[in-house]
């Protein structure tokens, strides 16, 4: 991991302070206009720009960048030109937080390996960014700056970056921002869990592994508890035993609570698939691209960020996260196609195919949140099926709900965070496409035609006591998604952010 890379805040400063072998970045709208602390630092340089502009044909475009190198005038070894489009023109402040987290990002992806200091100046050409602008910029450096190499030993020395980085954003508050950080900080810490977990190959991690892992948001004030083989079973949690019963390797639920609200008050819910890895079982997968199930447990991984994320900026709100963690192999003891087994919620499950795996995780977990808890809604995740990703790409995560409020707040906080959602229908007619010759229900659809609903259908025969609900399908956005100014990880991190917003903008006392 990047940890090495160190983040500040700073008042505007002459770029001599910045050091010649420091890097400047400084944003223009889509007229190459700069603001006023901005022209100022650059002085004479700005007409250097120009030029270098109308040579490269940078017009200030959403997203594009200008590099100078030594500039005439400027003590830095760099300067860097982003363009932040029409949405700086005079009205910085509309900016919207993944317009900022995007800046950030650009800037940290253009900080040359070899470079150890980088400062950018958070001024639009409408004005000075205020401190909570500058701090999300400063998220989206943090996101960017992630890498997972911890199992990279050859890199040569011209390879890595130096030791010590610093980044720095110069903004006229830089105590406000500072402050400002400090819950984002928070927030981008869970996101980088989620990926770190996600990234882990399955020898590393498997159920148990990840069980411990859980244990150090204790640290943070969180109430971690491991439920072993004999808790499950006690529970009667046969939908998800039958998951791990082939593997060397025992499964496990995590439930983790963070109780900022009111003592009393009904927690919310957070729900994750947690399969460490996925060959399918009995029903196995292809080898092509199997490499990719060590990132099956994406949902449980979202869930641990999140919970951490609430944690650490103390959120004054009552969480649960619970997940289902196991792992789905082939073996003489594995689960067949044809077996029935009984889930927590006592309803039969004909198992059709062993690949249908995670459904019968989350029935389990689903029905046990539920019914502990009397969550005021609940929210799983899970990298549930290839058809969403047929459906909608990696563009937009599938969401199946049985509550039209919590969706529209769902679908509110992902436009604002850039993590979407895109509702998809659940009726009676989808609902008897998992009727059971021999069971309640099965496992499958029958045929591959709405696979991501009688998915979904499967679950919400799950949910308990009409408990408000969504199922976000992620398996098209949780790893090996678009690439984004925020995100060059495998392992995505997906969700966090969504799910922290959700928590903010309605649910905190
Ligand atoms: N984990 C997979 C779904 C998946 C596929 C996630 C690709 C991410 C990328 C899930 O357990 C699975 O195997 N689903 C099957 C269900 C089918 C057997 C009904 C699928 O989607 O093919
Ligand atoms: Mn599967
Ligand atoms: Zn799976």
């Amino acid at each position: 991991m990047s940890d090495a890379l160190k983040l500040g805040f700073a008042p505007f400063a002459a770029p001599a302070k910045i050091g010649v072998s420091g890097v400047l970045f400084v944003f223009c709208d889509d007229g190459l206009k700069f603001g006023p602390a901005t022209a100022k630092a650059l002085g004479p340089a700005a007409g250097l720009v120009a030029r270098a502009a109308k040579a490269e044909r940078f017009t200030g475009k959403s997203g594009s960048t200008l590099e100078l190198i030594v500039p005439e005038g400027l003590k830095v070894a760099r300067l860097v030109v982003i363009g932040a489009g029409k949405s700086s023109a005079g009205k910085s402040a509309g900016l919207e937080q993944k317009d900022l987290l995007k800046l950030g990002g650009l800037a940290m992806g253009k900080l040359p390996l070899a470079a150890s200091e980088g400062v950018v100046f958070a001024e639009l050409p409408g004005g000075a960014l205020k401190a909570e602008q500058a701090a999300d910029i400063a998220l989206g450096v943090m996101l960017r700056a992630y890498a997972f190499d911890r199992y990279k030993t050859k890199r040569k020395d011209d390879e890595k970056p130096p030791a010590r980085r610093s980044m720095t954003i110069a903004v006229g508050d830089a105590p406000g921002a500072r402050a400002a950080y400090a819950r984002r900080a928070a927030i981008g810490g869970g996101v980088l869990l989620a990926r770190d977990l996600v990234n882990e190959p399955a020898n590393v991690l498997y159920p148990e592994e990840f069980a411990r892992r859980t244990a150090s948001l204790k640290k943070v004030g969180v109430a971690v508890e491991v439920l072993d083989l004999k808790a499950m079973k006690k529970l009667g949690m046969h939908a998800l035993l039958g998951v791990g019963q082939g593997s060397a390797r025992e499964s496990r639920v995590v439930v983790m609570r963070w109780n900022g609200g009111k003592a009393g008050e009904p927690p919310v819910a957070f729900i994750g698939k947690g399969v460490c890895f996925d060959t399918g079982g009995i029903s196995i997968k292809p080898a092509a691209g199997m490499e990719d199930m060590k990132g099956d447990m994406a949902g449980a991984a979202c869930v641990t960020g999140l919970i951490q994320a609430l944690a650490v900026r103390k959120a004054k709100v009552n969480a649960v996260g619970v997940i289902g963690l196991v792992e789905n192999m082939p073996d003489g003891n594995a689960q067949r196609p044809g077996d029935i087994v009984t889930s927590m919620s006592g309803q039969t499950i004909e198992i059709i195919n062993t690949d249908a795996e995670g459904r019968l995780v989350l029935a389990d977990v689903l029905w046990y949140a539920a019914k502990r808890f009397k969550p005021k809604f609940m929210v799983d995740l899970a990298t549930l099926t290839g058809a969403i990703i047929v459906a909608l790409g990696q563009e937009y995560a599938g969401m199946f709900s049985n509550d039209d409020k919590l969706c529209e707040r769902l679908t509110k906080a992902g436009e604002l965070t850039g993590e979407l959602v895109w509702r998809m229908p659940l009726s009676a007619a989808y609902d008897k496409m998992i009727d059971s010759k021999f069971a309640d229900m099965k496992n499958t659809g029958g045929s591959r035609w709405g696979g991501a609903i009688t998915a979904a259908q499967f679950i919400q025969r799950h949910v308990a006591d009409k408990t408000p609900w969504a199922h976000l399908d992620i398996a098209g956005t949780g790893f090996d998604s678009r690439q984004s100014d925020i995100n060059k990880s495998w392992g995505s991190g997906w969700g966090v952010r969504l799910l922290d917003r959700l928590v903010a903008d309605y649910y905190e006392r």
